[in-house]
């Protein structure tokens, strides 16, 4: 994909905030407002339904007290409806859950729908791309996992390019205008492999935005580049 295509398609940047730097998160909230990156990326990890804890509501609290940026919930939580009007409620969030934890997932989809945000879904990398098919009616987003959830720096599982093509394929063909969003391992190599393959929202994490080879400015100028942003 060329610059020109890429920038026609412009691609949404979403640094995933559990691998920001904590000690130093003011100036990078800053730096992330002042050059324009689409979303935060939130992920909540719940011990159960994958086994890692990371970020909670009061962090999000926080982070929407002080940034603009609209937040991009990722629930790995078992059974999540209890909890989605907890995060539901920010100002332009996203909330995805992952079918594969939720009992009832169109309630679920409905339920973040009903308390303000935008309903999304994330797939395990073992998921098949079938299980959207009674859900794409219910949702403006999927993420397509490319690492099995859980922790961060991980490597891409085999097949997740061929996913990514294969949800943009159905998106497609049912004429719905839903984001597509990659998480996991979304580095400087694979990004070019995931937009071609149908990507519209990269998840950045340790393998490109907050890569420890370079400093988070020039790492952002540096996909900004990639993704013809810049
Ligand atoms: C993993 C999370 C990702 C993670 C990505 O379960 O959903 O958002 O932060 O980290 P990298 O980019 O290092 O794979
Ligand atoms: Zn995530």
């Amino acid at each position: 994909m060329t610059p020109a295509q890429s920038a026609a398609r412009r691609i949404k940047v979403s640094p995933s905030m559990m691998c920001a730097d904590f000690l130093s998160l003011k100036t990078e909230l800053d730096l992330l407002a002042e050059r324009g990156v689409d979303y935060l990326h939130i992920d909540i990890m719940d011990g159960h339904y994958v086994p890692n804890f990371t970020l909670g509501p009061d962090f999000c609290r926080r982070l929407a007290g002080y940034s603009a940026i609209p937040l991009d919930i990722h629930l790995m939580v078992e059974n999540p409806d209890p909890f989605i009007p907890v995060f539901a409620g920010f100002p332009g969030a996203t909330v995805a859950i992952h079918p594969e934890a939720a009992y009832h997932p169109i309630r679920s989809l409905e339920l973040i729908r009903a308390c303000g945000a935008r309903p999304g879904v994330a797939l395990d990398p073992s998921t098949p791309v079938e299980v959207l098919r009674w859900l794409l009616p219910h949702l403006e987003l999927v993420c397509v996992m490319t690492v099995n959830p859980g922790y961060a720096g991980q490597a891409l599982v085999p097949g997740g390019l061929a996913k990514i093509g294969e949800v943009a394929r159905l998106v497609e063909s049912e004429g719905l205008a839903i984001e597509i969003e990659v998480d996991g391992n979304v580095s400087w190599e694979n990004i070019p492999r995931m937009i071609e393959a149908g990507a519209q929202t990269l998840v950045a994490g340790t393998s490109s935005l907050y890569d420890p080879a370079g400093d988070l400015a020039g790492n952002l100028e540096r996909l900004y580049r990639l993704i013809g942003r810049s």
